[in-house]
């Protein structure tokens, strides 16, 4: 009884993550000057002390982009480069937040957290603040890191994820991650919401799969720096505006 209790809450909260994600327009056209068309040299990242956002920095500044990093303690981030500018904030202060929105062209995030055992609001209200302040400044590209399992790739991290890992040790940070998808989906940005798989920190293989990619049986794995490889293609490209595909290796 037990048991059934369990799974009838591990699928549900499935259902409702699907239910609750973003919600791509059936119709993604948003003009002629969007994504692609806007050419983009100055780059806001957000989360570049994280994983991802490391390997976003550090991929961006290799691809020539004037990149500036917001960060809660610039000093944790310990990199040195000519294009690179590093700036103090935090996406819970919305006022921290207007000198590195200031002047950029596109805003790419990594933002994650690891307080998994309580209801926050820090990746949803986080990037609410983010929006808000990028709409204020008229910059509109917008590329997102969030994670398989939610909207139309929810359970495609596996059945782990469906039935253990989400339900049982990160269900606030899933449902708020949902509200985050949701809050970017409804935004009037220039969106990309990126998904991907369980992510390591293996090497950049450069190959990948992307769009729609999981299973519901074990899910996919990504490195980092295949994630932030896509993530900064999407600045150059309108294929996945409006849209949220998974990317697994
Ligand atoms: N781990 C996985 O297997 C997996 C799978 C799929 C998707 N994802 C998602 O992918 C994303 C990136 O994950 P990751 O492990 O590479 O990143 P991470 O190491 O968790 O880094 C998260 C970043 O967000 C920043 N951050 C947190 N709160 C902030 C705030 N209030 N203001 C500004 N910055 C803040 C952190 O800054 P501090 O250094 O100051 O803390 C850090 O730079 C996350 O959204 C994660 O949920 C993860």
């Amino acid at each position: 009884m037990i048991w059934l209790s369990f799974l009838a809450y591990s699928f549900g909260l499935a259902v409702l993550l699907a239910l609750r994600g973003a919600r791509p327009p059936l119709s993604a056209a948003v003009g002629p000057s969007a994504g692609a068309a806007m050419k983009v040299r100055r780059v806001l990242i957000v989360g570049s002390t994280g994983g991802t956002g490391r390997q976003l920095v550090a991929r961006a500044l290799e691809r020539g982009y004037e990149v500036t990093a917001l960060a809660r303690n610039p000093a944790a981030l310990a990199m040195e480069h000519p294009q690179l500018t590093v700036v103090r904030g935090d996406v819970l202060d919305r006022a921290s937040l207007d000198a590195a929105v200031h002047g950029q062209d596109a805003v790419v995030s990594a933002l994650g957290h690891k307080q998994f055992y309580r209801p926050t609001r820090i990746q949803s209200a986080g990037t609410a603040n983010l929006l808000a302040v990028m709409a204020g400044h008229g910059v509109r590209r917008f590329v997102c890191e969030t994670s398989l399992g939610l909207g139309d790739s929810a359970g495609r991290l596996g059945l782990l994820f469906t039935l253990f890992v989400i339900p049982v040790i990160l269900p606030f940070y899933f449902w708020d991650k949902a509200r985050q998808e949701r809050i970017i989906s409804e935004s009037a940005a220039h969106w990309t919401i990126v998904r991907p798989g369980t992510l390591t920190n293996g090497p950049r293989r450069g190959r990948y799969r992307h769009g729609r990619v999981g299973n519901l049986l074990w899910g996919g794995w990504i490195a980092r720096a295949d994630v932030a490889d896509f993530m900064l293609n999407q600045l150059e490209s309108d294929t996945y505006l409006k849209a949220a595909p998974g990317i697994c290796s």
